[in-house]
């Protein structure tokens, strides 16, 4: 079921596998705009996403999870843009949220706080009272210190605060050490074991409402069994709760379905349901996802503009105008993006060059990739699967704009976010009377 494919690392110029990036003519196309033509007018770097590919996804999604009757929340962390969070809205999604900015930014898309899942290991009181004033279908909680600010909470605003426990089960999803979110040693969630007495608690607590439970278990999966043994986990706790007389109505499997950066298919979300159905279908509970880069990594690339091409003894880099500010994943994780040239060579040849950013950082290298047509400098890039934990994970370090971002549907495009100049930034920073005066010159030579 669900083929998600995306462009391979091998074949820059070939079959980018995918449905919305295809070359025509020689030139790159994501759906039926050409991308060169976009960078005539949107500087480099710049975002660029495919409607159709996340309609798409979204609807493979929820076919595939429908005979188990799990609904869908985005996780907004994987991609915030409001265009991105309100296509998705219009498509029924609800959102999975973990500050009060995500909030903010999936109500102004218009999505209600009865489809809004709070999660986060970290939630501030104003963050809170905030979530429960626009009425939150549920705060996952993460701690017993964290329920105890809800109860004072919801307390003090005379509500009843919908709340599930998120479970750590101890689990290995087998991903990336960083990205992993479920084994005892992470900061997240509260000890299997832990979970009856903080459930009783909260049941006593006329303040909140505890609906059930989450977990979590990391991120980028591709061998799905670890959801096996965690969702297992979840249902021997459901029966161990529901035999003490406390009610559980929902459960929030979580997100973490993985996309293969490299070449062939995506994590099955058939395999996935099946999971679903076999482990915790049977306990009558509302059944919630929270998937992020599956709905929309495919669907992004990041465009970029050869700078300079660098010869030195032993190899050829290629310092392109993004850097790991624009795309972090690679610097952070190690992650590998394909990389797809606009523009085809006609002769077919082929030369492996590192491909680094401009920041000041040793870590700022994108990969080495085999197989490039040769590239001059003002030639043009894109690194593929970037729709997910690229722009939302973006920093202005080195004095950086954030990229513009894009998105296209058929043959139409339009920015959805503005690059951010660097005078938006200096705004932000006022040099105050006493600032200038205690920091004058004379002042510092003394210092000195
Ligand atoms: N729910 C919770 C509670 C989460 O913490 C996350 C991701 C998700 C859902 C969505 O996971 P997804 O379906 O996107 O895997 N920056 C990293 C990924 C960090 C994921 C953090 N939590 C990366 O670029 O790979």
């Amino acid at each position: 079921m669900a083929e998600h494919v995306m462009a391979t690392v091998d074949t820059p110029g070939g079959d980018t596998g995918s449905k919305q990036l295809v070359y025509r003519d020689e030139a790159l196309e994501i759906e039926r705009v050409c991308i060169d033509t976009i960078a005539r007018t949107v500087p480099t770097p710049f975002y660029c996403y495919s409607s159709d590919a996340i309609r798409t996804a979204y609807l493979t999604l929820s076919a595939a999870l429908k005979p188990v009757g799990a609904s869908v929340c985005f996780a907004v962390k994987a991609n915030a843009n409001l265009s991105v969070l309100g296509l998705l809205a219009d498509l029924g999604s609800g959102m999975d949220i973990v500050s009060g900015g995500e909030l903010e930014r999936a109500l102004v898309a218009g999505v209600p706080g009865s489809k809004i899942i709070f999660s986060g290991v970290g939630k501030k009181r104003s963050e809170i009272a905030r979530a429960l004033e626009v009425g939150i279908h549920q705060i996952n909680v993460e701690s017993e210190a964290e329920l105890d600010a809800v109860i004072d909470v919801a307390g003090a605003l005379g509500v009843r605060a919908p709340v599930a426990l998120r479970v750590n089960p101890d689990v290995d999803a087998g991903t990336h050490a960083k990205i992993s979110t479920g084994k005892k040693e992470d900061k997240f969630g509260i000890a299997v074991q832990d979970i009856p007495a903080l459930y009783t608690k909260a049941f006593a607590a006329p303040e909140l409402d505890p609906v059930g439970l989450a977990v979590h278990i990391g991120s980028q999966i591709l061998d799905l069994s670890p959801y096996r043994a965690a969702y297992s986990r979840i249902a021997d706790l459901v029966r161990l709760l529901r035999s003490q007389g406390l009610p559980i109505r929902r459960l929030d499997l979580g997100g973490g379905i993985g996309i293969r950066y490299d070449h062939g298919t995506s994590a099955d979300v058939g395999e996935y349901a099946m999971i679903v159905r076999e482990t915790v279908r049977n306990l009558d509970c509302e059944l919630t996802v929270e998937p992020g880069r599956w709905l929309v990594g495919p669907a992004g690339v990041l465009v970029t503009e050869v700078l300079y091409v660098k010869k030195t003894a032993d190899r050829l880099t290629v310092i392109v105008d993004a850097g790991m500010n624009d795309l972090m994943r690679p610097a952070i994780y190690g992650a590998v993006h394909p990389v797809l040239p606009l523009k085809q060579d006609r002769q077919g040849n082929s030369h492996t060059y590192q491909i680094a950013g401009p920041v000041c950082e040793s870590s700022d290298i994108f990969g080495t990739y085999r197989d490039l047509p040769p590239l001059r400098s003002g030639d043009r890039l894109a690194f593929g699967c970037a729709g997910a934990y690229g722009a939302s994970m973006a920093s202005t370090y080195n004095g950086r704009d954030l990229a513009a971002e894009v998105l296209v549907d058929g043959d139409r495009f339009r920015v959805i976010r503005r690059r951010q100049t660097t005078e938006a930034l200096l705004a932000l920073e006022d040099e105050t009377e006493w600032q200038v005066s205690s920091h004058s010159p004379t002042d510092l030579r003394h210092a000195c």
